[in-house]
């Protein structure tokens, strides 16, 4: 759906030259929701907005089906942005039109018959629940009924793709969760592709299929939620998702606390139904050793339920390597961590 090649975009020249993204390579299939999560400067912005061609490229190439955004000429270009809808951080509205008018101004300005027009809008103020505030401005809306507005406008043109530049970065936890759940809803629904960038895994790990990590102009790191979050590679991945575990002192503390010389501490994940199946016990049962639980989850990713258990075994030492044999046979993922 979505092919961007080699894509290069310095800004400025000379002494003065900042380069936002040097040599980006992604493929964005058609229906997914694709996550880009990097630091503040590491040009997710950039990246976003030269996929609509609202930043032009330096060099390389951004195709969206059959067509490289970087060849079109004005009026083609025009043409080709219907195709593509976007929301920002804080909204951008117009504070002077009313909700309906905001969603009905992409088709205004293509001069839509205004019957079409009102069926659309309507349709849309539906979608994103907002039907009895079509009359209300700006002011007068929550920021999470903003963003709202923000994503019917966007949807307006019947697009393919939507981007999301931070859309949930400008609220509180709840509304952010809400908007999540609109933004997969119209996925699913429309079987629209959404392109989101955030610097919160939360966000990620929430809706998104598959993630890239960018760090300084560069994609460290990519793949589905799933291996990238349970598996970070790159120490800039990591960051992110310990940066949203609260526990990670205490958990160093439990690490460190004293210990039999043959105890062994690992992370111990559990992937889909396996997470809520009684393995531990069983194969504690059937060892002979003990363990004792230094941290626990238990979430999801999108979907997919995952548990992580971080756990010291304590017994023999020839018993202990049984039982991490034993919890690797049965398809968990076991991770010795060294006190
Ligand atoms: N219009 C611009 N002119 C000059 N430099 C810019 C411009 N926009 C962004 N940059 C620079 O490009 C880099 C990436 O910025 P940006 O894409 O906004 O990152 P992010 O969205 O990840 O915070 C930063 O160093 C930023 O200062
Ligand atoms: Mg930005």
């Amino acid at each position: 759906m979505i092919t961007i090649t080699n894509l290069v975009k310095t800004y400025g020249s000379g002494a003065k030259a900042t380069t936002a993204l040097n040599g980006i390579d992604l493929e964005i299939a058609k229906g997914e929701i694709f996550g880009i999560i990097g630091h503040s400067g590491a040009g997710k912005s950039t990246l976003i907005r030269c996929i609509n061609m609202l930043e032009r490229p330096t060099s390389g190439s951004i195709r969206i089906g059959e067509t490289d955004m970087t060849k079109l000429g004005k009026t083609q270009l025009q043409q080709q942005r219907r195709r593509i809808g976007m929301i920002f951080q804080h909204f951008n509205l117009l504070s002077s039109a009313t909700v309906y008018d905001n969603i009905a101004f992409p088709l205004k300005l293509v001069r839509t018959p205004r019957a079409q027009i009102d069926k659309k809008v309507n349709q849309l103020l539906e979608l994103v629940g907002l039907t009895e505030h079509a009359k209300k401005y700006p002011a007068q809306l929550s920021g999470g009924q903003k963003q709202r507005v923000g994503i019917a406008r966007a949807l307006a043109t019947d697009p393919d793709v939507l981007l999301c530049d931070e859309a949930t970065s400008a609220l509180d936890p709840q509304t952010t969760d809400s908007i999540l759940r609109l933004l997969l809803d119209i996925n699913r629904k429309l079987g629209l592709t959404i392109v989101l960038i955030t610097h919160e895994m939360h966000v990620i790990q929430s809706i998104c299929d598959r993630v890239a990590v960018i760090q300084g102009g560069v994609i460290v790191e990519q793949g589905p939620v799933i291996d990238v979050f349970l598996k970070p590679q790159q120490p800039v991945t990591r960051d992110f998702i310990n940066r949203e575990s609260e526990n990670a002192e205490a958990l160093d503390d439990a690490i460190c606390a004293p210990h039999a010389e043959s105890a062994r501490t690992v992370k111990v994940t559990f992937i889909g139904d396996l997470t809520y199946q009684s393995i531990m016990s069983q194969t504690v049962k059937e060892t002979g050793v003990d363990f004792a639980i230094l941290q626990g989850t238990i979430s999801r990713i999108k979907e997919t339920p995952y548990g992580q258990l971080i756990v010291r075994f304590e017994g023999d030492a020839a018993n202990i390597r049984r039982t991490l044999e034993r919890l690797v046979e049965q398809r968990l993922e076991v991770e010795e961590i060294e006190a």
